[in-house]
């Protein structure tokens, strides 16, 4: 097992704070926080943002890229785009200094010990962390199923657009707000779809490919002449917007 190295002195992290720390050739986001320091990767689990750059509020930093948070305390993704927690070390106060001991994995309840101002380690209750699905994803179909167009059949179809990171459908994610039916301005018995979509964040990377796969995969019904793609970021995406079965694939609980 790796051993505590002396990171900082304690005097050289003010509460609340933060400072990047070199742990056995390791960049480690250091934070001291309503008494007690953590350890944690300075990587954000979604596209490698710099953790410790990120604003903290409390036990939570936020990615300073596309906004994904993590408790300190754990590592835990708390928000999207990340959903696989980030590696939380074993911090203890010792001789007026703050060590850390790297862990070897990403640990399901955290690092064993974080540690006081006091020059004693504790071992604090952690929440659960939580782990992502692994996967391709799949091929957007050649064809959509034709068939009488209504919300229902469309959202059906929008389950065929996959977010590229997270190989959950859009819909499941709960990135569909609204489903419109137009009747085509100038050729009869057909459609104009306006869908009404959100983003897991405002700057998410997957936005332009989610754009053009919606439009690909609703424009393929012979009964559609256009599609419009409509992002809209209020009110704001959430967690709690994702079905059942895309919190299961996340292992989300
Ligand atoms: S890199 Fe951190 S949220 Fe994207």
């Amino acid at each position: 097992m790796a051993k505590f190295i002396r990171v900082a002195a304690t005097s050289e992290v003010p509460d609340p704070g933060k400072t990047l720390v070199e742990v056995d050739g390791e960049m480690v986001a250091l934070f001291h926080a309503d008494g007690s320091f953590y350890a944690i990767d300075d990587v954000c689990t979604h596209d490698g943002g710099p953790l410790a750059d990120g604003e903290l509020r409390s036990h939570t930093i936020s990615c300073p890229r596309h906004g994904a948070k993590f408790d300190i305390r754990t590592g835990a993704a708390l928000t999207m785009p990340a959903v696989r927690p980030t590696r939380a070390h074993d911090v203890k106060v010792e001789d007026g200094g703050v060590w850390v001991r790297l862990r070897d994995d990403v640990s399901a309840t955290g690092p064993a010990a974080h540690a006081t101002a006091s020059p004693i380690a504790v071992t604090g209750s952690q929440p659960t962390a939580h782990s992502a699905s692994s996967g391709t994803p799949s091929p957007l179909p050649a064809t959509a199923a034709a068939g009488t167009l209504c919300e229902d059949s469309i959202r059906e179809m929008l389950k065929d657009v996959k977010d590229p990171e997270l190989f959950v459908n859009i819909v499941d994610l709960g990135l569909v707000y609204g489903v419109t039916l137009e009747p085509a301005a100038d050729v009869p018995d057909k459609q104009k779809i306006v869908i009404d979509m959100t983003m897991t964040s405002p700057a998410c990377p997957a936005g332009p490919q989610l754009i053009g796969d919606t439009k690909r995969v609703l424009g393929t019904h012979p009964e559609v002449t256009a599609v419009e793609v409509r992002i809209v970021m209020d009110p704001p995406w959430t967690p709690d917007k994702m079905t059942e079965a895309a919190r299961d694939q996340l292992g989300i609980f």
